[in-house]
């Protein structure tokens, strides 16, 4: 028995309230997220994507030694990706009506993963992979969090997510080529906790 789902959709109201409010754009009556705490949550990704540009770039930068060319290739590679998603969350952060926060100070503390430049090319390695972790067990609980509310940020989430994962992929890949693949990484370094939106600040 195929299971019967009726669509409702009262599309007078929709059509008289898209006339109120129309200096609102794209954000409706009809926004159901708790649109405070999502631009908060999106200030955190951001943060965490520009700390992930810096040190890839740094990686890459100092990655400068022989038969590193593909791996200084796949750093800059994800710094511009990591860039790329930045991009994307400051937009939909403005399409939230929410001020992107590109402020240096602070960046560090409002970042989910770290900064740590690593002492050779294989602790780079090894950090830009825990910091990817991070990045995606983070993006899950956003996406989890903000559900069926909006569905335009949880779907750009979603894409993100997936390069994480497919960075995190590179990294695990990189190590095993040079044969240190399942060895631990080194103790998280300290850092300040920063107030998270709505809990305690998890780390990964
Ligand atoms: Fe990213
Ligand atoms: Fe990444």
């Amino acid at each position: 028995m195929a299971k019967t789902k009726p669509f409702v959709s009262d599309i007078e109201n929709i059509r008289k309230r898209a006339r109120q409010d129309i200096d609102r754009g794209a954000m409706t009556a009809g926004y159901s997220a708790d649109r405070e705490t999502v631009i908060k949550l999106l200030n955190h990704a951001l943060a965490t994507e520009l700390v992930c540009v810096l040190r890839y770039k740094y990686h890459y930068y100092m990655a400068a030694g022989i038969n590193s060319q593909a791996i200084r290739a796949e750093f800059l590679e994800h710094a511009n990706e990591e860039q790329g998603h930045a991009d994307q969350i400051a937009e939909r952060i403005t399409q939230l009506e929410g001020k992107p926060n590109l402020s240096p100070e602070g960046l560090l503390s409002r970042s989910h993963s770290d900064y740590v430049e690593g002492e050779d090319i294989v602790d780079m390695i090894k950090e830009d992979l825990v910091a990817e972790r991070i990045a995606i067990d983070s993006y899950r609980d956003m996406i989890a969090y903000i559900g069926a509310d909006d569905p335009t940020t949880r779907r750009m989430l979603e894409g993100i997510l997936a390069v994480e994962e497919e960075h995190a992929e590179d990294m695990n890949t990189l190590l095993e080529q040079l044969g240190r693949k399942g060895e631990p990484a080194r103790p998280a370094p300290m850092r300040q906790a920063a107030e998270q939106p709505g809990g305690t600040r998890k780390r990964g």
